[in-house]
């Protein structure tokens, strides 16, 4: 059965009642999909028991972005984790997580910068603020998050090995349609003629780890860009080749680990995706 826990003090009960066991955590914005179960499935393979968050973090939406038109399907969110038997859902409201006269934020420095930095500049320190906060409230054993954010994982990974938590972060594969379109929650807001062009995304990408055998970084990345445009994807803001851990530029490409990284634009919508090369 699973326990939806609402309220703070709830929550640290509930955490007090599973002292000494292994708890897999899989914090979420809700709208859960696929993608999601397979986090939830991994966490429940590695844990005794699992909790899931659902909370629409306010500030790490600027105010011209989809806060308020962000999917909130609350109850068939609870049902979906309660079929696949996960112990306990964390929902607080906005006022439980930011309470009247909250002012701190944890903010990561460097990488946060950089791709999705530069367009979102705040983003990720919402991010930081309420995954430091969601630790701290859960003191969870692992934490499952999926590398369709890529530059997250990351982020959220730097900040715990800088801040000492203990707490394993595990990326995860990203799920993806039988197209490869990772699945995303804001896929829900494309029409028909724009998830055709959306399912075009990956199989270009996929195209960058034979091109890089016999091509310079910036000729792969200029005609992955033009093959973009031409696959009709109304703006790019960035399609890139850059070191898979820091996501700073690559020096030597022989030698670092690489990743290819998307950022673009249909309609209304913005779109990311990455894979490994
Ligand atoms: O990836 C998400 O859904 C969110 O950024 C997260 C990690 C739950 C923080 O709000």
């Amino acid at each position: 059965m699973l326990t939806v826990l609402k309220s703070l003090e709830t929550l640290w009960l509930w955490r007090e009642q599973h002292e000494g066991k292994d708890i897999g955590f899989v914090p979420t914005m809700g709208a859960l999909h696929a993608g999601h179960l397979s986090l939830i499935e991994k966490a429940k393979s590695e844990n005794d028991i699992v909790i899931v968050s659902i909370f629409v973090n306010p500030i790490q939406f600027a105010p011209n972005e989809d806060y308020d038109s962000y999917p909130r399907p609350l109850t068939k969110d609870r049902e979906k984790l309660d079929n696949v038997g996960v112990n306990a859902l964390w929902a607080p409201n906005a006022l439980e997580m930011y309470p009247e006269g909250f002012e701190t934020a944890i903010s990561v420095g460097g990488i946060t910068k950089l791709l999705e930095g530069s367009y979102r500049p705040h983003h990720f320190d919402g991010v930081t603020t309420v995954v430091n906060k969601l630790f701290n409230q859960i003191r969870p054993t692992r934490a499952y998050f999926g590398e369709k954010d890529y530059q997250q994982l990351q982020v959220i990974s730097k900040m715990v090995k800088d801040m000492d938590i203990n707490t394993k972060v595990i990326g995860c594969p990203i799920h993806r349609d039988k197209s490869g379109l990772a699945l995303s929650s804001r896929n829900a807001y494309l029409s028909r003629d724009q998830l055709d062009i959306a399912r075009r995304l990956n199989s270009v990408l996929k195209s960058a780890p034979d091109w890089m055998r016999t091509m310079e970084i910036a000729e792969v990345e200029k005609k992955l860009e033009d093959i973009l445009v031409q696959a009709d994807f109304d703006k790019i803001d960035y399609v890139v080749i850059r070191n898979a851990e820091t996501l700073k530029p690559v020096k030597n490409k022989h030698e670092e680990k690489m990743r290819v990284l998307a950022a673009v634009w249909l309609g209304k919508t913005r779109l990311i995706d990455n894979m490994g090369i």
